[in-house]
């Protein structure tokens, strides 16, 4: 039944992207598969029948529209997408920068906001569609050298209450979910310079301990299933416990 549904998984190249395109490959979905690092899409992709590498740079903000006509180009009408590309560069505020600011909010935002525009037009979808944004527990929780990317993914949640009402009149549902700490590559790399004392400080903090990719990519099938027909507007946190003591 999946087998009708494609999919377009940005941010494929690594992390809960990855891991989302092989899961939904795995559940018989159709995936198109994007990212800017086109040889790492093919490592894990090229040679699978329902697997579609159409390798983008998200932060060429004008060219997203022309793309999601690629994509119906190349695809036909889609299900859904997810948007799980991002950038996250740690700084202090007083570093805040025009530059850095436009680097997040283009990946984070205005690429997420225009590939909803884009997709969100009755020949480009299929009945039932569904969008996925992966926002982050940053939106709802501070963390030392992370307000511009707080700010993205705060960002990405008003646009899901603004946009989902609207939406919904062309029967597209559009929701977020926001991950607590996920082993991805980018994080492994980020706790192999802690020391023992911070790591069992983070450890601390989630009672069903960090995040698998998969973790994330179950919940992210679940809303593009007809098992989540009657969600929208929602942020879902997936946090193994992390924010359940915050106020
Ligand atoms: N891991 C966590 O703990 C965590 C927690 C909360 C939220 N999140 C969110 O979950 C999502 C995935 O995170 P992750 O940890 O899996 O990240 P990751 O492993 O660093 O993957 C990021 C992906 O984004 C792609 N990307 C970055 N800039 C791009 C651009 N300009 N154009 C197109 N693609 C671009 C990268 O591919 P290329 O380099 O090939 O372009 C890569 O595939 C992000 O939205 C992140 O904010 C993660």
């Amino acid at each position: 039944m999946n087998g009708d549904k494609t999919i377009v998984v940005t941010g494929a190249s690594s992390g809960i992207g990855r891991e989302t395109a092989h899961f939904l490959l795995d559940e018989g979905y159709r995936v198109l598969v994007t990212a800017r690092n086109e040889e790492k899409l093919k490592e894990d992709f090229a040679g699978n029948e329902n697997a579609v590498i159409l390798p983008w740079d998200l932060s060429d903000v004008e060219q997203v529209i022309p793309y999601t006509k690629e994509v119906y180009d190349t695809v036909g009408p889609i299900s859904g997408f997810v948007h799980c590309a991002a950038a996250g560069i740690n700084h202090l505020v007083s570093m805040i920068k025009p530059e850095l600011l436009q680097r997040h909010f283009d990946v984070n935002v205005y690429a997420a906001m225009l590939l909803t525009a884009g997709f969100a037009k009755k020949k480009m979808i299929t009945e039932n569609a569904s969008f996925v944004l992966i926002s982050s527990i940053s939106a709802h929780a501070g963390t030392q050298g992370q307000s511009i990317y707080s700010a993205t993914k705060g960002a990405l949640e008003g646009f899901i209450k603004g946009s989902a009402y609207e939406l919904s009149q062309k029967g597209i549902r559009i929701n977020a979910i926001a991950p607590g700490m996920v082993l991805t590559e980018p994080i492994r790399k980020q706790m192999e310079k802690i020391d023992s004392e911070g790591i069992d400080n983070i450890n601390k903090g989630y009672p069903f301990g960090l995040g698998e990719p998969r973790d994330i990519s179950n919940v992210i099938e679940f809303l593009f299933s007809d098992k989540s027909r009657w969600i929208t507007g929602q942020t879902i946190i997936v946090d193994g416990g992390f924010m359940i003591r915050k106020p």
